[in-house]
């Protein structure tokens, strides 16, 4: 692996604990406000806790400084919306060139394996690795669950291991029963995605599971930036990825910081 790339990604997965805190929050690509991230401001009390930032270009220009030195995961996928017909139809949205001018740490695309369009966006995966292999960006494949896609092991570790086949550097994946069995047949980094907003207890027993089956961390969103006290929830989420808390101590962290 070239020094660039080896870089980049130990900005991402922080060499000290193996393992990251990376906050999505992406989601206006396809979902527009998205409660919580109205106007960036609670991202912003974010920042100093979360190891990586994943968002959009427009998101990045527009509410993030350019003087702050949090790594950037840039979402590269996107070209359809949660009000139209063909929401699993994902292209690239960005070009490498773009992304080199903001100076991103690494890429992230969506594939929708099991979808009509999984080809498209499986194809879209592959291209967007070559432009990282080239320029030594890591790239971060989410494998996207539709409606009609499973979420179990057996789904989840057939998109992720074909992530990984493609040569995708770290793969983004749902938390599921038996999740050691999608960690164990890839052989890439993986990180959990946090999903729909639960309660911060399930959260962050939900995210404990994920580290004790080999997660080397979560890229999580909506169970962070609407939790009802986001910079407390952060910190709990930390604490079972970087300092081994269970979820008890962890809840007992969120409890300790929350209203601070
Ligand atoms: C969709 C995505 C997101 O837009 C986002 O990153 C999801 O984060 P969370 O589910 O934790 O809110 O990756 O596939």
């Amino acid at each position: 692996m070239d020094w660039g790339m080896k870089n980049r990604l130990s900005r991402i997965i922080k060499p000290k604990t193996g393992h990251t805190v990376m906050l999505a929050v992406d989601h206006g690509y396809f979902m527009g406000p998205t409660t919580g991230l109205e106007n960036f401001e609670v991202v912003k009390s974010l920042l100093p806790y979360a190891d990586t930032l994943m968002l959009t270009r427009g998101a990045l220009r527009n509410y993030i400084k350019p003087e702050n030195d949090i790594p950037i995961v840039l979402r590269v996928s996107g070209g359809t919306s949660i009000i139209g017909k063909e929401l699993l139809r994902e292209g690239i949205i960005v070009s490498i060139e773009d992304a080199i001018k903001l100076n991103v740490s690494g890429l992230a695309f969506s594939i929708m394996v099991g979808s009509e369009f999984e080809r498209d966006t499986l194809l879209g995966l592959a291209k967007v690795i070559d432009w990282g292999e080239e320029y030594g960006i890591p790239v971060v494949a989410v494998t996207a669950v539709g409606k009609e896609m499973g979420r179990d092991a057996r789904y989840l570790s057939l998109a992720s291991r074909m992530a990984a086949e493609l040569g995708a550097h770290i793969v983004k994946t749902y938390y599921c029963e038996n999740f050691e069995k999608v960690v164990d047949t890839c052989p890439v980094p993986i990180v959990m995605a946090g999903g729909k907003k639960i309660p911060e207890k399930d959260a962050l027993e939900m995210t404990y599971k994920a580290i004790q089956s080999g997660a080397v961390g979560v890229d999580m969103g909506r169970n962070i930036f609407q939790s009802e006290d986001p910079v407390a929830m952060i910190q709990a989420v930390r604490a079972v990825v970087h300092e081994e808390a269970t979820a008890e101590e962890a809840f007992e962290v969120f409890e300790e910081k929350r209203g601070k």
